[in-house]
Parts: C-alpha cells; structure tokens; sequence
C-alpha cells in the first residue's frame, strides 16, 4: 500500500474550488426543485381534475427513468432540437431541479393531506382566499411536518450532484477525477472529496435540526 496524501497537496485548492460549483447547482437546483413541486403538489390536490392527472404524469417520468439519463438528454439531446448548446451547468440545474421537484411534490403533497381538515374549514369559513389560505394556513404547518422529508430530500441532492461528471461539470468530484488521472493515484483525492461531501452532508444535516427547533418553539 502507498498511500501518499502530500502528493495531491498541490491540487488541493484545484479540487476545493469544485466546491463552490457543487454548492451552485445544489442551492439553485434546490429552490427551483421546491417551488416546482410545490406548484405541482397543489396541482395534486386541485379540484380541476386535468392538474392532477398532468402532475401525477409527470412525477411517473421523473421518477420513473434515471437522472443521470434525463440529465444527458438535457446535455446532449436538447442542443440537437433546439439548435442551440446549453452549459453544462444550466443542464444540471434544469436536470436536478426537475427530477427533485417530483419527488419533493409527493412529500409537500403528503404534508398538506396531513394537516387537519379544520383548518381549510376554518379559513373558508372566514372568508379567506384560496392562495392566502395556503400561503399563510396550510402550507406553513405543512412545511413544519415534512422538514425532515425534506431536508432528506436536499442530502440525496447534494450527493446525486456528482453525477454531473458525466456531462463534463468541473464540479468537487471531476475535479477529484482529474487529479486522479494526472497524479496516476486516485485513491487520495476520491478520499479527499468524499471527506467534502460528508462534511457537507453533516452540516446540512446540523441546519435541519436547527431549523427543527425552531419551528418547535412556536409550539
Ligand atoms: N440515482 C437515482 C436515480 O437515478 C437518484 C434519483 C434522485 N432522487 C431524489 N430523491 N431526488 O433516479
């Protein structure tokens, strides 16, 4: 075994620079993942039956095909219809935010079933619009129960984003890839990456918690 770690020092602020692009996608992806499943979560749940049946359709394609397939199709396949090329980050963030707004439709659909019927009853017969009710009602104590669902949902997006690799990204885990390949040992910097991607997940991790509590409080 020769493992030899100072060997890669030199490419260390090479590799952490992947970090802020990974972060990018990540948060970017993450909000255009949650708002689209919310959109679509209130389609699930909308008296107009055609919502419902669109945005159950669309949850089936999502989840029902690879992401690193939907994320080459955006890549590869789109410039081919389009005639026009997309960047490789635009590709992951449309990739991840539409792959994760159909899971995270069905934890947000999940959420608002749960709170209780009282509620919207409460709110109609007060007079309140729809969209306020939600808004300001619902969605609120909706949110408060599916936060761990959720935040299980932001690590699984975070760790799936090394998959951008594929199309080339120079993101934490190319760029671990790539001073693999020119240090002729990969074992150090794969290592040193997945250390990241840990730290990542703990932190993220830690703000859930802290998020937790603090809805708590208003209990
Ligand atoms: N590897 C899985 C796939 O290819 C990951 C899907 C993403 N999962 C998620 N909860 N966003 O489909």
């Amino acid at each position: 075994m020769n493992l030899d770690f100072s060997q890669i020092a030199p490419s260390l602020p090479y590799i952490l620079k992947g970090l802020q692009v990974t972060l990018q996608i990540v948060a970017v992806s993450a909000i255009f993942g949650f708002t689209l499943g919310t959109l679509l979560a209130l389609c699930k749940i909308a008296r107009i039956k055609a919502l419902g049946w669109f945005a159950d359709a669309y949850t089936s394609v999502f989840r029902g095909t690879p992401l690193v397939l939907q994320l080459m199709i955006i890549y590869y396949g789109l410039p081919q219809l389009t005639g026009y090329d997309i960047t490789a980050f635009l590709a992951a963030v449309l990739a991840f935010g539409l792959n994760s707004g159909a899971y995270m439709s069905e934890v947000i659909r999940a959420g608002i079933q749960a709170v209780d019927k009282g509620q919207t009853e409460a709110a109609m017969a007060l007079g309140i619009p729809y969209r306020k009710m939600m808004l300001n009602i619902i969605l609120p104590q909706a949110l408060k129960n599916i936060l761990p669902a959720l935040m299980n949902e932001f690590i699984t997006l975070t760790k799936e984003s090394a998959v951008v690799t594929v199309i080339g990204a120079a993101d934490l885990m190319r760029r671990a890839y790539i001073v693999g390949g020119e240090t002729y040992s990969y074992f150090e910097p794969l290592l040193f990456v997945g250390a990241i991607y840990y730290l990542l997940i703990m932190l993220l991790t830690l703000l859930g918690k802290a998020i937790e509590r603090r809805m708590k409080k208003g209990d």
